[in-house]
């Protein structure tokens, strides 16, 4: 059954939508009446899935046009926003069009800032094809490009109305992919709530052949923290933090290989090892725990280490650079248990020998 969650920001209010075969049902659960719709995706995701959601817009009286994007990180630059405002301008886009963005992360964050921006903000409807995105980055606002110098440089909050969450469309992802999302589903878990990490541990298998009806409810249970956080903390100011959960390191990881040998969630996953360790010998985690944590990432197919060494200073500097640094040290979500966490200063030397374990 699709469950329905609220994020309701007062002035604006988005509705997030989980279920199973809700695509082929778009046409009738977007809002509006015979609307002009941009669906915005890519070249991988638009023949699984564009025709469903097209003839499904159609059938319900909406016109539509679909644009295509290189299925790169990429496509997350101001080159490629700039050739959308085009298109939707020579195709007379106003300002009571909406955008789709149907697919993953990359979609979901350029069509969030395209919207955000064209004729100062219209409506924006994200479709999420990827666990990671419908867990994670569908949900909240943040769109972001890249620039040469770093990623999500370029960016605005930009709340969608609706979030359609389908977990049907995630039996087509590549298993990198899915083991990837599944990496900021534990970071729930970890972060915020113990019950969706023992639902994980009692339930590898399921979530191993991604049992859709396991699907459901954890895509549910994540998007509902997830709104909770957001309502609380829209502009990331204080308890949205918490969700940076393994990003310090991740961030770090990915700048420093280029983003070319993790996925973000591999990252992510290495990093929140590294934030137990790192908590473990500050005293803060019992060893259980930490070993709990490494159990659960390895029966997920989760890396728990390096692929390869990395300069060390190169490290701990881009983590210095973190938005959570002060004062040129190290600031990180430490956990203190399954389910709860601090924001903590990290000296040099732990970081190091840390990263020693991590192998890094
Ligand atoms: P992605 O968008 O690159 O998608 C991964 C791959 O899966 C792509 O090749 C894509 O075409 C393919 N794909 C998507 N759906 C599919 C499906 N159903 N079947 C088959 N293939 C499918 O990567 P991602 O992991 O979804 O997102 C990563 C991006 O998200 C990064 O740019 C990251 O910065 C961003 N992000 C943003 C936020 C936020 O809050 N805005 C949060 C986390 C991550
Ligand atoms: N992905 C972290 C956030 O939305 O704040």
């Amino acid at each position: 059954m699709t469950e329905e969650i609220s994020l309701d920001l007062g002035d604006r209010k988005c509705s997030i939508l989980v279920g199973r075969g809700l695509l082929g049902d778009i046409g009738k659960l977007v809002p509006g009446k015979n609307r002009r719709f941009a669906v915005i995706t890519n070249p991988t995701v638009n023949p699984l899935y564009g025709k469903q959601v097209l003839d499904s817009l159609k059938k319900h009286g909406h016109a539509h046009v679909l644009y295509d994007v290189p299925d790169s990180e990429a496509s997350k630059s101001l080159d490629a926003a700039n050739q959308l405002y085009v298109r939707l301008s020579d195709a007379g886009f106003e300002r009571d069009s909406c955008i789709i963005g149907l697919g993953g992360g990359v979609v979901g964050d350029l069509a969030g800032f395209v919207a955000a921006t064209y004729m100062r903000g219209i409506d924006i409807i994200q479709v999420p094809t990827t666990l990671l995105a419908q867990v994670d980055s569908a949900i909240g606002g943040k769109t972001g490009l890249n620039l040469p110098g770093g990623k999500n440089l370029v960016g605005a909050f930009h709340q969608p109305v609706m979030v359609i969450s389908d977990v049907s469309v995630l039996a087509t992802l590549p298993d990198r992919d899915y083991v990837s999302g599944l990496a900021e589903v534990v970071k729930y878990g970890i972060a915020a709530d113990p019950e969706v990490f023992a639902l994980l541990e009692s339930n590898v298998d399921r979530i191993n052949r991604r049992d859709e009806r396991l699907l459901e409810k954890t895509v549910a249970r994540c998007s509902r923290i997830k709104a909770g956080i957001v309502q609380e903390d829209e502009r990331d100011r204080g308890k949205r933090l918490l969700l940076n959960f393994g990003h310090t390191l991740g961030h770090a990881l990915e700048v420093a290989t280029g983003y070319e040998t993790y996925r973000h969630g591999e990252a992510v996953a290495i990093g929140m090892l590294f934030a137990a360790r790192v908590s473990e010998k500050k005293g803060l985690l019992k060893a259980k725990e930490l070993k709990r944590i490494a159990e659960l990432a390895e029966t997920l197919g989760l890396p728990s280490q390096a692929e390869d060494r990395l300069e060390r200073e190169k490290l701990i500097s881009l983590m210095k650079g973190d938005k959570k640094s002060r004062g040129g040290k190290v600031h990180m979500v430490l956990p203190t248990g399954i389910g709860t966490t601090v924001i903590s200063e990290i000296q040099d030397e732990l970081l190091t020998a840390a990263l020693e374990e991590t192998g890094l």
